[in-house]
């Protein structure tokens, strides 16, 4: 197979279900191969590394988009991200993202440590009444959207009663993701965005008008600073990024997680142990099935090459792949929560690098432990249902019983 027969697989419902035997067969042809008329697909680590931080390439933001996808402007899914930090590239990232940063700080996180073993330890009284008497739950209900929903919401500061609505709202915004979207679920992603912007709309003029000690409050008085150095337009596109990125996400890597738990017994057992560290563990389930499976780079200048291939119209940066290079990892298709050299490349690198991946990981270092030990006879209570998607990765439902 060459670059675009992988790459088109992938695309098909089987090669997004199990995409790692495309990635070793793309391994096979170089760590970047030619794909469609003018565009790359990248698979190696040490490459993906370096184009993440490379200067002369950046991501697809509006000016750029308006080029190879015309259409994109009819579509509020597609043009109210294209405001955040995620889709534009120098100067305007560095302003709009250390503004982010100086409220979304690591000390600000950090601080949350108590507030996110609490409401694991709530989750898990939850999942323990519900599933009394032997009834199967299904793991990503009941627990894998709702702990990062709950995480997320208490840092912005959308109120308790307002918070799984968006389970629905986010699955079909982030829809628009993906390499291929059906029209009637671009309708779909359309939608659920003007809700979301009407509901951060009117969230933030609550904040502005009666501020309180959370981020959208935060955020609104940087936007209002003397300044300004935070458009209305991209103060809504960032709080609904950090509220779908601060779940999604991470609801699939709790996901992911407890499947390879399940798969792989003798780490949840090393976990309820200490053999296994928690922190070895997340980092394991990333690299091994990354919630985000690939992104995109676009050269900014004329002339650039990606390992001797001309850049063309860009590269596909294939993380969950690199993630699984032979020559970065040692047998990069075994599972091993106790590798030592891992540093997977799911939170992205360089400028963009994930703003929320302390948080991630802080939330998986926390729940899947405690989940094992709470309940240690959990086990699988049906065949899981994975999301057909190739860009974000995960289960639908996850059926467990606790006994
Ligand atoms: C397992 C969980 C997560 C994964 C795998 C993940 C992955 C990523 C990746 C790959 C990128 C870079 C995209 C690119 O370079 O094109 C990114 C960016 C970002 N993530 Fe995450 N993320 C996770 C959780 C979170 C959380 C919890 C938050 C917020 C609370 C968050 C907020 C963001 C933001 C704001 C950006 C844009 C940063 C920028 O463009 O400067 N993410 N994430």
């Amino acid at each position: 197979m060459d670059g675009t027969q992988i790459i088109d697989q992938l695309l098909t419902p089987e090669g997004s279900a199990d995409p790692y035997p495309l990635y070793a067969q793309a391994h096979r042809l170089g760590p970047v191969a030619p794909i469609w008329d003018d565009m790359l697909m990248a698979v190696g680590y040490r490459t993906v590394h370096r184009l993440l931080r490379d200067p002369g390439f950046g991501v697809a933001d509006a000016e750029r988009r308006e080029v190879f996808d015309p259409e994109y402007l009819e579509h509020s899914s597609r043009t109210l991200l294209s405001y955040s930090v995620l889709e534009v590239n120098a100067p305007d990232h560095a302003r709009m993202r250390s503004l982010i940063a100086s409220v979304f700080t690591a000390r600000r996180v950090a601080a949350l440590e108590p507030a996110v073993a609490a409401t694991v330890r709530r989750l898990l009284d939850e999942m323990a009444e519900l599933g009394s008497g032997s009834a199967a739950l299904d793991f990503m209900d009941t627990f894998a959207f709702r702990l990062p929903v709950n995480v997320i919401c208490e840092l912005l500061g959308v109120p308790e009663q307002d918070r799984y609505l968006f389970r629905t709202l986010a699955a079909d915004l982030t829809v628009s993701l993906e390499m291929i979207v059906e029209p009637d679920d671009m309708l779909a992603a359309d939608a659920a965005t003007d809700r979301l912007a009407a509901y951060f709309t009117e969230l933030a003029a609550r904040r502005r008008a009666d501020p309180r000690d959370d981020l959208v409050s935060a955020l609104v008085q940087v936007a209002d600073a003397a300044d300004a150095r935070l458009t209305d337009q991209e103060l809504l596109a960032n709080l609904v990024l950090l509220l779908v990125a601060g779940f999604e996400t991470t609801t699939n890597l709790l996901g992911n997680g407890l499947a390879l738990a399940f798969q792989h017994p003798w780490t949840a057992d090393g976990l309820r142990t200490g053999k296994v560290t928690p922190a070895g563990f997340t980092d394991e389930v990333l690299r091994y099935d990354s919630p985000v499976q690939l992104t995109s780079r676009l050269p900014l200048k004329p002339g650039l090459t990606i390992e001797g291939h001309p850049a063309g119209n860009g590269a596909f940066l294939l993380l969950g792949a690199a993630n699984r290079d032979p020559a970065r990892f040692v047998d990069p298709d075994v599972f091993d929560p106790t590798r030592t050299e891992s540093q997977p490349l799911s939170f992205g690198g360089g400028p963009h690098f994930c703003l929320g991946a302390q948080l991630a990981r802080l939330e998986a270092n926390l729940a899947l432990p405690a989940l094992l030990s709470r309940f240690p006879a959990l086990t699988p209570a049906g065949d899981p249902v994975r999301r057909d998607r190739l860009v974000l990765r995960g289960y639908q439902s996850l059926p467990v019983a606790l006994a």
